[in-house]
């Protein structure tokens, strides 16, 4: 096999290669995870796709301010439209929106720590936060839950990839790999001085 013909066929076996495993993580789901004891159930000013910043008040959120966007598809890859997604997390200073939280930290009132949008036709959403705060027990995450019209819903938790106190998280440890490469995503800093992350989720239909 001449040289060029051998780099041509060697390329054919990467390309099919690269196929094959995105193909094969394309079907795999995104976990289902528990709510935790936290799903919000206090009065929140304002609830839109936008945490960082409440109207009628003046300040914005502590925390690094983070463009968090993907899409919803199912386990073919198709775009899924029209899916509520929630999203609630912790302030800066470890807080959730919930009555039963037991904690003496400042509650950072510039932060909704609970926010919902709806998927686009192309299944795309869109949310403005911060980036993942831990808290005594937990590694960062951001809880997520997608309610469908008549077919349900998934809870699940999104974690810093690469975090190295993921390891010590027992919800995380739960996770298989390949559950685990559904479940984080990197968040990194941009030059327009925000955080941004992406994050599909893949839910069977
Ligand atoms: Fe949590």
């Amino acid at each position: 096999m001449s040289t060029t013909r051998r780099q041509i066929f060697c390329a054919g076996i990467a390309i099919s290669t690269t196929s094959l495993i995105n193909a094969s993580m394309a079907s795999i789901l995104t976990p289902k995870t528990t709510a935790g004891p936290f799903y919000p159930n206090m009065e929140i000013p304002e609830i839109d796709a936008d945490l960082t910043r409440i109207a009628g008040r003046a300040g914005t959120a502590l925390g690094d301010i983070v463009d968090l966007s993907g899409r919803l598809l199912n386990q073919n890859g198709v775009p899924v439209k029209n899916g509520r997604i929630e999203i609630w997390q912790c302030d800066v200073n470890g807080r959730y929106r919930h009555t039963s939280e037991r904690s003496n930290e400042t509650i950072d009132r510039n932060f909704q720590g609970f926010g919902f949008t709806n998927t686009s036709s192309l299944g795309e959403y869109y949310f403005r936060t911060i980036k993942p705060i831990a808290y005594p027990g937990r590694a960062p995450h951001i809880h997520f839950k997608v309610l469908l019209p008549d077919r349900g819903k998934l809870v699940t938790q999104l974690y810093i990839e690469n975090d190295k106190r993921n390891k010590s998280d027992s919800l995380y440890n739960r996770l298989t790999e390949e559950q685990i490469a559904r479940s984080v995503t990197r968040f990194e800093p941009s030059t327009d001085g925000l955080f941004k992350a992406k994050y599909d989720l893949v839910i069977q239909q």
